[in-house]
């Protein structure tokens, strides 16, 4: 008899996505003329940049003709990008980071839903609260966990995010082995400091503990006193795997491309106390099961680095940063309390009553669709959070019927 992985039945019934894909789906089925603005999932609304469009066609050209055409490329990245990566996203900055550290990959969800696989069955895992829920199912589809009492995993160390903290939790109080950190923060958009990520970085190599370090979002920062590599942190090489992607900070949601850097010189234990590399670890695994993103795609992911690349690159985040300024401002005026917007594509608010019920409301009264606070953990509850990433009419529309329900 087949039998499943009953760690799934400890699961939600559905990823929090696909239950509000759900909801807005009903509701457009039941209101068919009413026009829905989807300020959600954080999911780009705007073309490629021109260099990305025009290098990714010529990719394509290259694979019709036989002199230049590909079959399986290398399954970490083809050099060109990975060199590409470490010199303008780390050592511009720095951050002491070579080619061959950088795992070219088809996305920074896949990579932070794998990597736990590194990791022994009995890892103390602590994760902030609210959190991206991809950290905390992959574990419990792990065993990691025990059942889910109260909303929270048994077995997990959970690290309170509030409006006091600013969304920058505390160390944890017992000891653990992997820490999950996200900044800028999905889903709170708060950002963390050099001295305040300096502290996690302390912790893990006192503890031989390991960060494991999402910045999918660092290139919404523009204030240049906060870290968008946590490589910029001294002593981090030891203690972090940082993971980026180029969803949000080239449009690529649709194209897929995304990066993660394990140091060469980032350590995890065997039970008689050895040290093993990661970057070993993590290059056999992805070598077993996965064979490389395709090459146009990494042709067009090398243009974002171009000269018109970056510039085109940062026009777009500067589009959505500037509708996330416009709906901190909006929903500040109407009297509410904000966090995030500002180095962030995300703007979290204490919406005063329940997620779900705020949820809908919005939905029902605006047609507009933001995300349940309590979708992303216990501490999300009584907050949502509204997305920039639409086009700058519709973040002004959704504003308006905002204004006319909520004021
Ligand atoms: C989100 O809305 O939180 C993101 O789109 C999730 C993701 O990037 O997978």
């Amino acid at each position: 008899m087949i039998r499943i992985n009953e760690n799934y039945t400890k699961l939600k019934a559905s990823y929090l996505f696909a239950d509000i894909a759900r909801r807005v789906n009903a509701f457009q089925q039941a209101s068919p003329d009413k026009k829905v603005i989807r300020l959600g999932i954080g999911d780009v609304t705007e073309p490629l940049p021109e260099a990305v469009v025009a290098a990714f066609h010529q990719g394509v050209d290259e694979m019709a003709s036989a002199g230049t055409f590909r079959g399986y490329g290398p399954e970490q990245g083809y050099d060109f990008l990975r060199e590409l990566i470490a010199k303008e996203d780390f050592q511009s900055r720095g951050a002491d980071i070579a080619g061959d550290e950088i795992f070219v990959s088809d996305g920074a969800k896949c990579d932070t839903g794998n990597i736990q696989e590194l990791f022994a069955g009995d890892t103390r895992i602590a994760i902030p609260d609210p959190v991206y829920p991809v950290y905390v199912d992959t574990n419990v589809m792990a065993g990691r966990t025990g059942a889910n009492v109260d909303g929270r995993y048994e077995g997990l160390v959970y690290l309170d995010g509030t409006m006091e903290n600013g969304f920058i939790p505390a160390l944890p109080q017992e000891p653990v082995d992997l820490i999950y950190l996200c900044y800028p923060n999905n889903p709170t958009g708060a950002t963390i400091t050099k001295a305040q990520l300096k502290a996690w970085v302390d912790y893990a190599r006192e503890n031989k503990a390991l960060i494991l370090f999402d910045a999918a979002y660092e290139a919404f920062i523009r204030d240049p006193e906060l870290p968008r590599s946590i490589y910029e942190i001294e002593g981090a090489r030891e203690v972090a795997i940082e993971f980026r992607s180029l969803s949000k900070t080239a449009g690529f949601t649709g194209t897929r491309l995304a990066f993660t850097v394990v140091p060469k010189t980032c350590m995890a234990y065997d039970s008689q106390g050895n040290a093993h590399s990661l970057h070993a670890m993590w290059n056999r695994r992805h070598t077993t099961k996965f064979n490389g993103v395709s090459y146009p795609v990494q042709k067009a992911a090398a243009a974002v680095y171009s000269p018109e690349g970056k510039a085109q690159a940062k026009a777009l985040v500067d589009h959505y940063l500037n509708n996330a300024a416009i709906i901190r401002k909006e929903m500040t005026a109407l009297g509410y309390d904000c966090v995030g917007g500002e180095n962030s594509p995300y703007v979290w608010i204490d919406g005063k009553m329940g997620s779900w019920e705020f949820f809908d409301m919005l939905l029902t009264k605006a047609a507009v669709v933001c995300t349940p606070g309590a979708g992303f953990g216990t501490c999300g509850e009584g907050y949502i959070r509204i997305s920039a990433f639409n086009s700058l009419a519709n973040v002004q529309e959704a504003m308006e019927r905002l204004r006319s329900v909520l004021k």
